[in-house]
């Protein structure tokens, strides 16, 4: 019997995440960005992530073209960064504090971290693929996460 969608999505509501913004870039240098949840470290030695990136979003020819990203890790205070880059379309860079980084994707500025990585490996997985990223450059900030739980946005506190 096939699993129920909602069912699915409720189900995996239950796991609290923190909330990324990765961003990319197109062939033609322009800069793509979504918010994305399916985030996960993958290897210590060599320093390896991945992402799980929906094909139907229009980022993702963008991964596979530039073959490089970056992984954004929102802050607290960064909910409305989360929204905008969750709306498909437009330009969502527009009057966001970003410095480009060395690979040349966009580091937003105001976040908890970020990890600049290379795709090393892309696993087709139903209606997404998986993008595995070496990661080269990192840094950490203090603060407080941005946190996604039950579908909802949520602090540490609640
Ligand atoms: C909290 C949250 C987590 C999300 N996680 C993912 C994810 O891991 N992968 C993904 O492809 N889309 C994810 N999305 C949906 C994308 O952000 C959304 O489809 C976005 O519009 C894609 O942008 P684009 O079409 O401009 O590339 C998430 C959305 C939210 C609100």
């Amino acid at each position: 019997m096939a699993l129920d969608k909602a069912e699915f999505r409720r189900v995996m509501g239950c796991f609290a995440t923190g909330v990324t913004v990765v961003t990319t870039r197109s062939l033609a240098g322009e800069f793509h960005g979504l918010t994305a949840n399916a985030f996960s470290s993958v290897s210590l030695d060599p320093p390896l992530v991945m992402v799980c990136i929906d094909k139907k979003s229009e980022s993702y020819p963008c991964f596979q073209q530039s073959g490089v990203f970056t992984v954004n890790t929102l802050a607290a205070d960064q909910e409305h960064l989360s929204r905008r880059f969750a709306a498909s379309g437009g330009d969502k860079f527009s009057g966001v504090e970003y410095q480009i980084g060395a690979n040349g994707t966009p580091i937003l500025s105001g976040t908890l971290a970020y990890l600049e990585c290379k795709v090393a490996a892309a696993y087709d997985a139903g209606d997404h693929t998986i993008y595995v990223g070496e990661v080269q450059q990192v840094e950490a900030r203090p603060g407080a996460p941005l946190v996604f739980y039950r579908g909802g946005y949520r602090n540490l506190s609640e």
